[in-house]
């Protein structure tokens, strides 16, 4: 008989680094089948990609992984419990598929729209003015990571579709998540906010620690930057290293040739002022 020597009050148990569990996760949509018995963990600090063609499931991975809609079967569990039964989801950021689209005359400012997001549960106990000085201080905290603090004032209306996804992911950031969900952030964003935006999550990836969950169609990219990757399709969510993306399972999954090295993804101005080189891999990991 093997015995495991691992004591049992050690360290390394009580550090969990898994963060999200999916265990025999089953959904369908009326009689349509989406996802059967699917199974894969994430740990801490990882920075996941799901790709997939159109109508696959990517999104609805996204909804059934916060709660958002209900599986046949399975468990999900986020940090160790169940998304049924989370009642503080303050570690949780969530960007949504098509966040950004407002009118130039919609009435709120950047700071009113981060400020909206804080999860303010001793507000009450705490006098009104230090909240405020407070709240104002994580406003421009976060709005300083996703370099957007000189337009604090402005209406969000007025920004251009970039410009508009940072201050969206600063509204994450407000409350410290240690875990972040987006779905196909860079689409419709031009090809220069598109690489600040790869930037911006790599660096809350590497240097804040932050688990990164991303829907994306951009392949050269996330096959740069993340570390893990999950394609869906075949009412399955296969997870396979970024390295194993070729130009043949990428012609399997979308149904036409593709040419990765057309695809090429290079961050330019990632980390310009330190010796990391995100070219080549995942910085400074
Ligand atoms: N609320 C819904 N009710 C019924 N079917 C839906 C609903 N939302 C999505 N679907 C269907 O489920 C499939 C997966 O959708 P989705 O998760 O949005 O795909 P993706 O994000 O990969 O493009 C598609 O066939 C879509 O038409
Ligand atoms: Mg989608």
């Amino acid at each position: 008989m093997i015995m495991d020597k691992t004591p049992v009050n050690s360290t390394k148990d009580k550090t969990p680094t898994k963060i999200l569990e999916v265990r025999n996760l089953s959904f369908s949509y009326a009689e349509v089948p989406i996802f059967e018995n699917i199974s894969f963990d994430i740990s801490k600090g990882d920075y996941f990609g799901i790709i997939g063609s159109n109508g696959s499931g990517k999104s609805t991975l996204i909804k059934l992984l916060l709660g958002f809609l209900t599986p046949q079967r399975g468990e999900i569990k986020i940090n160790g419990f169940d998304v049924k039964d989370i009642g503080d989801w303050s570690i949780v950021g969530y960007l949504p598929q098509n966040v950004t689209s407002f009118n130039v005359s919609f009435p709120a400012t950047v700071e009113e729209i981060v400020s909206m997001n804080i999860n303010s549960k001793h507000g009450l106990f705490r006098r009104f003015k230090e909240e405020q000085k407070r709240r104002r201080e994580k406003v421009y905290d976060v709005l300083k990571i996703v370099e957007m603090e000189k337009y604090a004032n402005r209406l969000i209306g007025n920004l251009s579709g970039g410009q508009q996804q940072r201050v969206f992911i600063a509204r994450m950031l407000v409350n410290n998540p240690k875990i972040i969900f987006l779905d196909e952030p860079t689409s419709g964003i031009d090809a220069k906010s598109e690489e600040a935006m790869y930037c911006l999550l790599a660096r809350l990836n590497e240097e804040l620690g932050i688990t990164i969950i991303m829907v994306t169609h951009d392949i050269g990219a996330i096959k740069v930057h993340a570390n893990k990757i999950g394609i869906t399709g075949n009412k399955n969510v296969r997870i396979i290293d970024p390295e194993e993306i070729t130009d043949e399972v990428l012609s399997d999954l979308y149904g036409y040739k593709i040419n990765l090295n057309l695809r090429k993804h290079i961050c330019v101005n990632c980390y310009n002022n330190s010796n990391n080189n995100m070219e080549n891999g995942r910085g400074i990991k």
